[in-house]
Protein backbone atom coordinates (compact mmCIF):
# COMPACT_ATOMS: atom_id res chain seq x y z
CA UNK A 1 0.00 0.00 0.00
CA UNK A 2 1.36 3.35 -0.95
CA UNK A 3 1.82 6.01 1.98
CA UNK A 4 -0.16 9.01 2.20
CA UNK A 5 3.05 11.18 0.95
CA UNK A 6 4.14 8.58 -1.93
CA UNK A 7 0.11 9.35 -3.07
CA UNK A 8 0.53 13.12 -2.56
CA UNK A 9 4.10 13.34 -4.51
CA UNK A 10 2.35 11.08 -7.45
CA UNK A 11 -0.38 13.91 -7.45
CA UNK A 12 2.11 17.01 -7.60
CA UNK A 13 3.90 15.23 -10.25
CA UNK A 14 1.11 14.77 -12.44
CA UNK A 15 0.35 18.33 -12.08
CA UNK A 16 4.09 19.26 -12.90
CA UNK A 17 3.71 17.57 -16.14
CA UNK A 18 0.92 19.84 -17.49
CA UNK A 19 3.08 23.50 -15.98
CA UNK A 20 5.52 24.52 -18.39
CA UNK A 21 8.06 24.74 -16.11
CA UNK A 22 9.55 21.65 -13.96
CA UNK A 23 8.92 23.17 -10.38
CA UNK A 24 9.78 19.43 -9.26
CA UNK A 25 13.61 19.02 -10.24
CA UNK A 26 14.36 23.11 -9.71
CA UNK A 27 12.61 23.58 -6.57
CA UNK A 28 10.13 21.21 -4.30
CA UNK A 29 12.25 18.26 -4.46
CA UNK A 30 15.00 19.90 -2.58
CA UNK A 31 12.65 21.95 -0.38
CA UNK A 32 11.27 18.25 0.43
CA UNK A 33 14.48 16.50 1.28
CA UNK A 34 15.84 19.97 3.41
CA UNK A 35 12.60 19.42 4.77
CA UNK A 36 13.31 16.05 5.75
CA UNK A 37 16.45 16.68 7.03
CA UNK A 38 15.65 19.29 8.79
CA UNK A 39 12.67 17.13 10.44
CA UNK A 40 15.41 14.46 10.95
CA UNK A 41 17.40 16.97 13.09
CA UNK A 42 15.42 19.08 15.15
CA UNK A 43 12.94 16.45 15.71
CA UNK A 44 10.39 17.13 14.19
CA UNK A 45 7.29 15.68 12.66
CA UNK A 46 8.87 13.53 9.96
CA UNK A 47 5.47 13.19 7.79
CA UNK A 48 4.04 16.44 8.48
CA UNK A 49 7.33 18.07 7.06
CA UNK A 50 7.25 15.85 4.25
CA UNK A 51 3.49 16.71 3.10
CA UNK A 52 4.13 19.94 3.37
CA UNK A 53 7.05 20.24 1.13
CA UNK A 54 5.26 18.45 -1.23
CA UNK A 55 2.09 20.90 -0.59
CA UNK A 56 3.65 24.36 0.01
CA UNK A 57 3.78 25.37 -3.70
CA UNK A 58 1.33 23.20 -4.94
CA UNK A 59 -0.55 25.61 -6.02
CA UNK A 60 1.32 27.45 -8.64
CA UNK A 61 2.43 24.02 -9.90
CA UNK A 62 -2.10 23.14 -10.59
CA UNK A 63 -2.06 26.54 -12.00
CA UNK A 64 -4.93 27.23 -8.89
CA UNK A 65 -5.80 31.10 -7.77
CA UNK A 66 -2.90 33.91 -8.22
CA UNK A 67 0.65 32.95 -7.80
CA UNK A 68 0.93 36.00 -5.13
CA UNK A 69 -1.41 34.56 -2.66
CA UNK A 70 -0.02 30.82 -3.55
CA UNK A 71 0.35 29.99 0.14
CA UNK A 72 -3.14 30.57 1.06
CA UNK A 73 -4.41 28.66 -2.17
CA UNK A 74 -2.06 25.81 -1.56
CA UNK A 75 -3.27 25.57 2.03
CA UNK A 76 -6.56 24.98 0.20
CA UNK A 77 -5.80 22.16 -1.46
CA UNK A 78 -3.80 20.61 1.47
CA UNK A 79 -7.29 20.60 3.56
CA UNK A 80 -9.27 19.36 0.26
CA UNK A 81 -6.70 16.65 -0.63
CA UNK A 82 -6.00 15.04 2.88
CA UNK A 83 -9.64 15.09 4.18
CA UNK A 84 -10.83 13.33 1.01
CA UNK A 85 -7.90 11.41 1.76
CA UNK A 86 -9.31 10.63 5.14
CA UNK A 87 -6.16 11.67 6.75
CA UNK A 88 -6.99 12.89 9.92
CA UNK A 89 -8.06 16.36 10.98
CA UNK A 90 -5.38 17.70 13.33
CA UNK A 91 -2.66 16.79 11.33
CA UNK A 92 -4.29 17.91 8.19
CA UNK A 93 -4.41 21.45 10.03
CA UNK A 94 -0.85 21.26 10.91
CA UNK A 95 0.02 20.84 6.95
CA UNK A 96 -1.82 23.53 6.24
CA UNK A 97 -0.79 25.97 8.41
CA UNK A 98 2.92 25.21 7.28
CA UNK A 99 1.79 25.76 3.73
CA UNK A 100 0.13 28.82 4.29
CA UNK A 101 3.06 30.41 6.30
CA UNK A 102 5.85 29.20 4.51
CA UNK A 103 6.57 32.31 2.14
CA UNK A 104 9.29 34.83 3.50
CA UNK A 105 6.77 37.01 2.70
CA UNK A 106 4.74 35.98 6.08
CA UNK A 107 5.21 38.67 8.67
CA UNK A 108 3.45 36.93 11.38
CA UNK A 109 4.35 34.09 13.95
CA UNK A 110 5.56 29.96 12.71
CA UNK A 111 3.75 28.47 15.90
CA UNK A 112 4.91 24.90 15.55
CA UNK A 113 8.40 23.78 14.85
CA UNK A 114 7.35 22.28 11.63
CA UNK A 115 6.09 25.54 10.28
CA UNK A 116 9.58 26.94 11.13
CA UNK A 117 11.31 23.73 9.19
CA UNK A 118 9.28 24.63 5.97
CA UNK A 119 9.69 27.66 5.44
CA UNK A 120 13.68 27.41 6.37
CA UNK A 121 13.59 24.24 3.88
CA UNK A 122 12.23 26.77 1.22
CA UNK A 123 14.84 29.76 1.29
CA UNK A 124 17.51 26.69 1.92
CA UNK A 125 16.37 25.61 -1.39
CA UNK A 126 17.54 28.56 -3.40
CA UNK A 127 20.97 28.23 -2.12
CA UNK A 128 20.52 24.49 -3.73
CA UNK A 129 19.76 25.83 -7.16
CA UNK A 130 21.23 28.86 -7.72
CA UNK A 131 21.31 28.96 -11.38
CA UNK A 132 17.61 28.21 -11.18
CA UNK A 133 17.85 31.89 -9.74
CA UNK A 134 20.06 33.37 -12.45
CA UNK A 135 17.98 31.74 -14.58
CA UNK A 136 14.73 34.04 -13.18
CA UNK A 137 16.94 37.59 -13.20
CA UNK A 138 18.10 37.11 -16.97
CA UNK A 139 16.14 35.10 -18.96
CA UNK A 140 12.48 35.10 -17.13
CA UNK A 141 12.79 38.91 -15.77
CA UNK A 142 15.48 39.50 -19.05
CA UNK A 143 17.68 41.73 -16.37
CA UNK A 144 20.53 43.44 -17.11
CA UNK A 145 24.22 41.63 -16.40
CA UNK A 146 24.61 44.27 -13.07
CA UNK A 147 20.55 44.48 -12.20
CA UNK A 148 20.97 40.83 -12.24
CA UNK A 149 23.49 40.50 -10.36
CA UNK A 150 22.35 42.52 -7.56
CA UNK A 151 18.70 40.62 -8.09
CA UNK A 152 20.68 37.48 -7.09
CA UNK A 153 22.55 38.58 -4.39
CA UNK A 154 19.95 40.48 -2.69
CA UNK A 155 17.82 37.74 -2.72
CA UNK A 156 20.06 35.23 -1.43
CA UNK A 157 20.96 37.74 1.41
CA UNK A 158 17.20 37.94 1.76
CA UNK A 159 17.16 34.56 2.14
CA UNK A 160 19.54 33.89 4.85
CA UNK A 161 18.49 36.90 7.02
CA UNK A 162 14.83 35.28 7.25
CA UNK A 163 16.17 31.66 8.28
CA UNK A 164 15.95 30.63 11.70
CA UNK A 165 18.48 31.61 13.75
CA UNK A 166 19.41 27.76 13.97
CA UNK A 167 19.64 27.30 10.33
CA UNK A 168 21.57 30.89 10.05
CA UNK A 169 24.17 29.36 11.90
CA UNK A 170 24.11 25.45 9.92
CA UNK A 171 24.08 27.78 6.83
CA UNK A 172 26.81 30.26 7.79
CA UNK A 173 30.10 28.68 6.09
CA UNK A 174 28.16 27.47 2.91
CA UNK A 175 26.58 31.08 2.28
CA UNK A 176 30.01 32.91 3.43
CA UNK A 177 31.50 30.67 0.53
CA UNK A 178 28.98 31.21 -1.90
CA UNK A 179 28.87 35.11 -1.76
CA UNK A 180 32.89 34.99 -1.86
CA UNK A 181 32.54 33.11 -5.17
CA UNK A 182 29.81 34.71 -7.04
CA UNK A 183 29.87 37.98 -6.11
CA UNK A 184 33.58 39.74 -5.86
CA UNK A 185 33.45 43.83 -5.78
FE1 LIG B 1 6.19 29.40 -2.07
FE1 LIG C 1 8.91 27.22 -2.55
Amino acid sequence: MKTIVEIIKEKLLEYSKKDGYDRWNNHIKYVFQNAQELAMKRNADMEICELAALFHDMSMVAEFGPKEEHPKYGAQMAHSILTELGYPKEKTELVEKCVLHHSTDWNGSRDTMEEKIIADADAIAHFDKIPGLFYLAYAKRKLPLEEGTEFVKNKLIGDYNKLSPQSQKELKERFDNIMRVLFVN
